[in-house]
C-alpha cells in the first residue's frame, strides 16, 4: 500500500435510497436481540454505542460461550503498537470447539457436512463421524512426524477430508496453510517454501465443472525444489493412478490401515496466541503476503460473526458456497459453523455444471437455510434468467449472504427477488483476509439498504478519512479504516512484521483496509474498492505485480503493467499491456503463448482477459510503471496528478 494512495475525490452522489425493513418475528426471535435485551438494550444504535465503549466487555462474554481449558487473564494487552493480544494466559483450542466440545450434547448425532460432489455423489458426516476422521488423520500426521509449531500445506479439493485436514492439523496444535486448488506449481511452490511447510495434503486429483484437475501432478512438479517439505500425504479422490514417490509420499486410506476407528489424539491445549493458520493473500508486490492468525481470537471472532450476522440456529442447514482455499471459507465453511453447531453444506463444484441451477438444486436437495455466496456467483447466475432458480423451491430459505466485492444493486435485488423469495435479508458482509471475520455487515434486525453493507459489527469503530487520517464526512468518499484491533485480526505478516506494520502505518495509528468507501446520512457504508494494486476478480484478490512478474519471466516479455477493468460479471478482469523484447513480433499466437504462461505459473484464475501490446508504458521519473495512469487512460477517466510522470 504505502506511497500508492492513488483515491482521487470521487465523491458519489447516492440515487439508492430504498429501504427494506425486517419483519418484526425475525427482529424478536434473532440470536442479536437476546444478546441485546440480556444487556438492557431494544434498539441497535444505543446497543451499538455501548459496544463501542464496552469492547472488551461484549468480547468476553463471547469468549465464555466457548471451551477454554484454562481461561484467559487479559483480555487485550497492547504493549508494542501496532502489535496486540487478546485473551493471553488461556489455554485454548479452536478444534475442540469445533468437535470435542459436542460430543457432550446432542449435537454429536447431529449432521455437520452433506456433502455434494461436483459428479453429483453424495457423503454425510455427523459431528461424530467428522470427529473420527479429524482423529486419524491427526494420529496420520503425527506418524508423519507433524509435532506442535510445524507447517502443513493443504492443497485439496473441496471433500469432507479437506475439513478435517484443517483439524487435524490445528488439533496437533500445528499451522495449516491451505492453498486454493486452482493455484498453479508455481504459486502452489512459492507459498510452501515461504511457510516451510513439512507436510503436504493433497488428493490424486478431482473433477471440477466435469474437468479432471490434476492435483496430485501438480504438487509433484511443485515439490521439484521445496527443501522442507519430508512427505506428502495422499487423500484417494478418483482412484486414478498418479504418481507416488517411494518413501515421501502415502496415501492416506493405506495409512488408515494401521490407524483403529477409536484412535483419539488429544488437542494439544495451546497458548491463545499460538499461531493458528498462515493464509497467503495478495498485495502490492510481486510476493503474496502469509497472513497469520492465532488460535483463541480468531476463535471468537468467528464464532461470534457466524451466530449474530448469519442468526444460525440449531435447525438451519448453512451453506456458504466459497472454496475453503480463502478465508471465507476458513471462517465460514469450516471454524464458525462448527464451533456453533451448524449442519452445513460442502460443494466440491461449480455453479453452473452441469446446468446454471446446480446452486438452486443443492438448496432445494439439502433444504437449505442459511445461503452465503458471492456477487460474482449472482451476476454470473442471473444471465442464464429467472426460469433456473424458479425450477426449485427455495422456500427453505431464510436469510441470504454475500461477499468478496461490492455487489451492485441491481444484482442484490435480483437476488433478493428470485433466490429470498422477494423478502429475505441479504447479509452483505464486508471484511478481509486479514480481518479474520466479518467487520462491516448487517444483522437481521437491521433494515438494508441494496448495494450497501450497511454498519460496523457491534464494537468495530469504522470511519473514512482522507490520507492524513481525518474525518471526511457524510457521503464523501475517503479511505475505509477502523480505530481499534478487534479479537480476529491478523497478529503480522508471516516472517515480515514490517509489511505488517504498513497497514497500521499508512493512515496514522489506525488499521487502513486498502478499500474507499462512503458512509450516509445514516451510518450505512458502501465500498467501492481497493485503492491500491490488488485486483478483485470474481472476488478472487490478485496483485499486479504478481501477474506482471510471471508476465517478464517469459523470455519474449520485456515489460508488462496489469490493471483491473469493470466488468459486468466478474466485477473486474484483468488487462495487460505487454513491451515485447527485440526479435519478438506481436500476434495472436504471442498473445495466446503469454496467457498460457500466466496460466501456468500462477494459475487460470491470473489469465487476463485481455492483452495488449505496446511500445512503452507511463512511468515515473524513478522509473516506476504507474498503473494508475494507464487505467484512467484505458477507462477514459481523469488522469489526476502526473507532476511525478515521466514525460
Ligand atoms: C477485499 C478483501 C472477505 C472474504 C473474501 C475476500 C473486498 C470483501 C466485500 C463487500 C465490497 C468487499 C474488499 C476487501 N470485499 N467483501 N461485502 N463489499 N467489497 O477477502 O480476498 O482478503 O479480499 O475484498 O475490497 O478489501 P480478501
Amino acid at each position: 500500500m504505502g506511497n500508492n494512495l492513488n483515491f482521487e475525490d470521487t465523491d458519489t452522489i447516492l440515487t439508492e435510497d430504498r429501504l427494506f425493513s425486517p419483519p418484526s418475528d425475525v427482529v424478536e426471535n434473532a440470536n442479536i436481540t437476546a444478546y441485546m435485551r440480556s444487556k438492557g438494550f431494544n434498539d441497535y444504535e444505543s446497543f451499538y454505542q455501548w459496544s463501542l465503549e464496552n469492547r472488551f466487555e461484549f468480547w468476553e462474554d463471547m469468549a465464555k460461550e466457548l471451551h477454554w481449558f484454562e481461561p484467559w487473564t487479559k483480555t487485550f494487552e497492547w504493549t508494542e503498537k501496532p502489535f496486540f493480544k487478546w485473551f493471553t494466559g488461556g489455554k485454548f483450542n479452536i478444534v475442540y470447539n469445533c468437535l470435542d466440545r459436542h460430543l457432550e450434547s446432542e449435537t454429536r448425532h447431529k449432521v455437520a457436512f452433506y456433502w455434494e460432489g461436483d459428479d453429483g455423489s453424495n457423503r454425510t458426516l455427523t459431528y461424530e463421524q467428522l470427529y473420527v476422521l479429524t482423529n486419524r488423520m491427526a494420529k496420520a500426521l503425527q506418524n508423519l512426524g507433524i509435532q506442535k509449531g510445524d507447517r502443513v500445506a493443504i492443497y485439496m479439493p473441496a471433500i469432507p477430508e479437506q475439513v478435517a485436514a484443517l483439524l487435524a492439523v490445528a488439533r496437533l496444535g500445528a499451522v495449516h496453510t491451505v492453498i486454493f486448488g486452482g493455484f498453479a506449481a508455481n504459486a502452489l511452490r512459492e507459498r510452501i517454501n515461504d511457510a516451510g511447510a513439512k507436510v503436504v495434503i493433497t488428493a490424486d486429483g478431482n473433477y471440477r465443472g466435469g474437468k479432471h484437475i490434476q492435483l496430485k501432478k501438480i504438487t509433484d512438479e511443485a515439490l521439484e525444489e521445496t527443501p522442507t517439505v519430508e512427505k506428502v500425504l495422499v487423500v484417494r479422490r478418483l482412484d486414478s493412478e498418479v504418481n507416488m514417490q517411494e518413501g515421501r509420499d502415502f496415501y492416506l486410506d493405506e495409512l488408515f490401515q494401521e490407524i483403529p476407528e477409536d484412535t483419539v489424539v488429544p488437542c494439544e491445549p495451546m497458548d491463545s496466541e499460538d499461531l493458528l493458520y498462515i493464509l497467503y493473500t495478495s498485495g502490492s508486490t510481486g510476493k503474496p503476503k502469509g497472513v497469520v492468525h492465532v488460535q483463541a481470537g480468531y476463535a471468537v471472532g468467528t464464532y461470534t460473526t457466524t451466530k449474530f450476522v448469519f442468526d444460525m440456529k440449531p435447525e438451519d442447514v448453512y451453506w456458504c458456497s466459497a472454496d475453503i482455499g480463502w478465508v471465507t471459507g476458513h471462517s465460514y465453511i469450516v471454524y464458525g459453523p462448527l464451533m456453533n453447531g451448524a449442519t452445513s453444506v460442502l460443494f466440491e463444484g461449480t455453479p453452473s455444471y452441469p446446468a446454471p441451477d446446480r446452486w438452486w438444486s443443492i438448496i432445494e436437495k439439502f433444504k437449505v437455510s442459511i445461503f452465503y455466496s458471492s456477487p460474482t456467483g449472482i451476476r454470473g447466475l442471473m444471465r442464464f434468467g429467472e426460469e433456473w432458480p424458479a425450477k426449485h423451491d427455495l422456500s427453505s430459505l431464510r436469510v441470504l449472504g454475500s461477499v468478496g466485492e461490492p455487489i451492485n444493486p441491481e444484482a442484490w435485488m435480483w437476488y433478493r427477488r428470485n433466490i429470498g423469495h422477494d423478502e429475505l435479508p441479504i447479509m452483505d458482509t464486508w471484511w478481509q483476509t486479514e480481518t479474520g471475520a466479518i467487520l462491516i455487515s448487517p444483522t437481521v434486525i437491521l433494515p438494508l439498504k441494496p448495494g450497501s453493507a450497511s454498519r460496523p459489527f457491534p464494537t468495530i469503530e469504522a470511519d473514512i478519512v482522507d490520507k492524513n487520517g481525518k474525518a471526511v464526512g457524510e457521503n464523501k468518499g475517503g479511505f475505509l479504516i477502523v480505530r481499534h484491533p478487534w479479537p480476529s485480526q491478523m497478529r503480522t505478516i508471516y516472517r515480515d512484521p514490517a509489511r505488517y506494520q504498513t497497514y497500521w502505518d499508512t493512515i496514522p495509528d489506525v488499521y487502513f483496509a486498502g478499500d474507499a468507501a462512503t458512509r450516509d446520512q445514516d451510518g450505512y457504508f458502501r465500498v467501492q474498492g481497493r485503492v491500491d494494486d490488488v485486483i478483485k476478480v470474481s472476488g478472487h484478490r490478485l496483485g499486479s505485480m504478481e501477474i506482471e512478474s510471471s508476465l517478464v519471466s517469459h523470455p519474449a516479455v520485456a515489460e508488462a503493467a496489469a490493471i483491473g477493468k469493470p466488468d459486468e460479471v466478474k466485477g473486474e478482469h484483468v488487462k495487460v499491456f505487454v513491451i515485447l523484447k527485440d526479435g519478438h513480433e506481436a500476434s495472436d499466437e504471442m498473445e495466446k503463448t503469454l496467457k498460457l504462461h500466466v496460466r501456468t505459473n500462477v494459475g487460470p484464475l491470473a489469465v487476463p482477459d485481455e492483452l495488449e501490446f505496446v511500445s512503452s508504458l507511463p512511468k515515473t521519473r524513478s522509473g516506476k510503471i504507474m498503473r494508475r495512469v494507464i487505467r484512467a487512460r484505458e477507462l477514459g477517466e481523469p488522469v489526476g496528478d502526473t507532476s511525478t510522470l515521466d514525460a
